[in-house]
């Protein structure tokens, strides 16, 4: 479904991705952990080209595209293989929820406004959100803006849906709320999710695997009773040993 091959990315004199070698299945449930600064969401914007890398292949669900030689016409279609969840939930605050989750069915996969709709409003109804289809972001919490974050990431339909720290914005009583929603989207097995999170019991329960990323690049990857448990590497080890 998704292979990455000896992806590099740097920003200016920083080496950021020292070749980053993945694959993944169908439905399957990664999580990505690993110390701040190391890549980890260069990573999943380098999978969606919110930036580019400098060099490797990536290839989705049969789109493939070389990061030195392709054209804008391949960025576009292996974009729209993914959709991500940000951080900071990146809500349009000059847009209602129902537009938010609207937008890039209209602008970047060119639907009809009414089957947008309905697709955006059984989204909502998905995340909880069926109250609120016509306020602003403004007048919602971080975890209801994050709720619009996800419902506008599985509204284009991805073969693989990218979260990058879901949840690490959010007032702790807000985090089980959004790594429910998650948790029941996983379960489903329809997409292929990369996870990038902090909250170690949330990746020991859903994921299929877990990629331990350091150093620029994934120095362990596992079941999560090998990573959790028993991991080979010494910075594994004590990443996970700070965090007791
Ligand atoms: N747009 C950017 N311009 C310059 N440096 C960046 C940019 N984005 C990330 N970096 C740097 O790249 C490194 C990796 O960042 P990031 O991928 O955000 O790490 P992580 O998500 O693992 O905390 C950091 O040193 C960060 O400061
Ligand atoms: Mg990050």
């Amino acid at each position: 479904m998704i292979r990455v091959e000896n992806l590099h990315k740097s920003f200016g004199d920083l080496h950021v991705l020292k070749g980053i070698d993945f694959a993944a299945k169908k439905g399957e449930v990664v999580a990505i952990i690993g110390p701040s600064g190391m890549g980890k969401s260069t990573f999943l914007r380098c999978i969606n080209f919110i930036e580019r890398p400098e060099k490797g292949r990536l290839e989705i669900d049969g789109v493939r595209v070389d990061a030195e030689s392709c054209k804008e016409k391949e960025i576009r279609a292996v974009r729209m293989k993914s959709s991500m969840v940000f951080q900071n939930y990146n809500v349009f605050k000059n847009k209602t929820v129902l537009q938010n989750v609207m937008l890039p069915m209209l602008s970047v996969q060119n639907m009809d406004k009414q089957a947008a709709q309905e697709r955006a409003l059984g989204y909502l109804e998905q995340v909880g959100l069926m109250d609120k289809t016509n306020e602003y972001p403004s007048r919602l919490s971080g975890g209801q803006q994050q709720r619009v974050g996800i419902a506008r990431a599985m509204a284009v339909n991805p073969k693989v849906i990218l979260f990058d720290e879901p949840t690490s914005s959010l007032d702790p009583e807000l985090v089980a709320g959004i790594l429910e929603i998650i948790r029941r989207l996983a379960k489903e097995h329809e997409r292929t999710m990369l996870i990038v999170t902090h909250e170690m019991r949330f990746a020991r329960d859903i994921a299929d695997r877990v990629l331990f990323m350091d150093g620029g690049v994934i120095l362990e990857e596992g079941t999560p009773e090998k990573i959790f448990s028993g991991p080979e590497h010494e910075r594994t080890k004590r990443f996970l040993d700070q965090l007791k």
